[in-house]
C-alpha cells in the first residue's frame, strides 16, 4: 500500500507573526495546510493520507477538514512527535495499527508547509521509493554553498555541480526506514534533522528526485509573502 504522510506537527516559531503554527495560516482562500492536503489528494495512488499534528491543534485540525469538505476523504489525523522525525515515526505507528505491516508499504513524507509540490513529484516520488526503497526530492543549488565550521569563517567550498537543495515529499519504504533507524546510536539519532538521513547514516542509497524552485517551504514571514504572491498568481498579473 502507499500512505501520504502531511507532517505538522511543528510550530512555526521563526514565523514570528502569529501565536497559530504557519500551517494553519491563510494562503489566497484558504489555510496553507488545506492547499497542501488537496495537492496530496491529487495522487489517486495513495491508499490514505494521514495528518501528523501537535495535540493541542488536533482538534482545530479536524475541524478545518470538515469546513473544506475532506473529512470523507481517506484522511487521519494522528499526533504527532517531539520533532520531525517522530512526527514521521507517530504516523507510521498510526499507518500500522490501522492497516498492519506489509515489507512493500511505502510512505510519501511532505512537510505541511509546502503548497506547492506537485502531482508530478509526488509520483516520482512513489516509483522512486517502490524501486530504490528511499528518495529524496532536490533542486541542483543555484548558489554557491558556503561551509563554515565556527559560523564566522570559511572552512569550506564544495564544487557546486555536487550541491543539491533538499526539499520533500521524502519517500520510503516502511520497513526499511523503521529497521535502519533501529540500527542507529542514540547520539546519532540526535543530530539527525532529515529523515533521509537514516539512510545515508547507514549507507544506503537515496535515490534522488527532481523537485521545482517554486515547491518552497514556507519557513519566515519572507517566505510566506513569497507564497502569497505565487498562491495568487502573481506572476501571471503582472
Ligand atoms: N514538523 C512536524 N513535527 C515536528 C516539527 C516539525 O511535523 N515536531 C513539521 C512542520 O510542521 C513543518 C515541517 O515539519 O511542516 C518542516 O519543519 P519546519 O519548517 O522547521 O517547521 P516548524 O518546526 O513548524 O518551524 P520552526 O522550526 O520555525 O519552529
Amino acid at each position: 500500500m502507499i500512505f501520504g504522510a502531511v507532517l505538522a506537527g511543528g510550530f512555526g516559531t521563526r514565523m514570528h507573526i502569529s501565536s497559530m503554527p504557519k500551517q494553519f495560516l491563510p494562503l489566497d482562500d484558504k489555510p496553507i495546510i488545506i492547499h497542501t492536503i488537496e495537492k496530496m489528494l491529487t495522487c489517486s495512488k495513495f491508499d490514505a493520507v494521514f495528518v501528523g499534528i501537535n495535540p493541542t491543534w488536533a482538534s482545530y485540525m479536524n475541524d478545518l477538514l470538515d469546513n473544506y469538505e475532506l473529512s470523507e476523504e481517506h484522511i487521519k489525523v494522528v499526533i504527532g512527535g517531539e520533532n520531525r522525525n517522530d512526527t514521521i515515526f507517530n504516523i507510521i505507528a498510526g499507518i500500522e495499527e490501522e492497516y498492519g505491516e506489509n515489507d512493500e508499504n511505502i510512505i510519501v513524507t511532505h512537510d505541511a508547509v509546502r503548497p506547492f509540490v506537485t502531482l508530478r513529484i509526488i509520483e516520482d516520488n512513489i516509483e522512486a521509493a517502490l524501486k530504490y526503497g528511499a528518495c529524496d526530492t532536490v533542486v541542483p543549488a543555484t548558489d554557491t554553498i558556503v561551509v563554515s565550521h565556527k559560523n564566522d569563517i570559511i572552512s569550506d567550498i564544495p564544487n557546486r555541480v555536487y550541491m543539491y537543495q533538499g526539499q520533500t515529499p521524502q519517500s520510503f519504504n516502511i520497513k526499511k526506514l523503521k529497521e535502519l533507524y533501529a540500527r542507529l546510536s542514540d547520539s546519532q539519532k540526535l543530530v539527525l534533522t532529515d529523515a533521509c538521513n537514516i539512510f545515508v547514516m547507514n549507507n544506503e542509497e537515496v535515490k534522488l528526485v527532481q523537485g521545482e524552485v517554486s515547491n518552497i517551504k514556507i519557513t519566515t514571514v519572507n517566505d510566506y509573502n513569497i507564497a502569497q504572491y505565487l498562491a495568487t498568481g502573481g506572476a501571471e498579473s503582472d
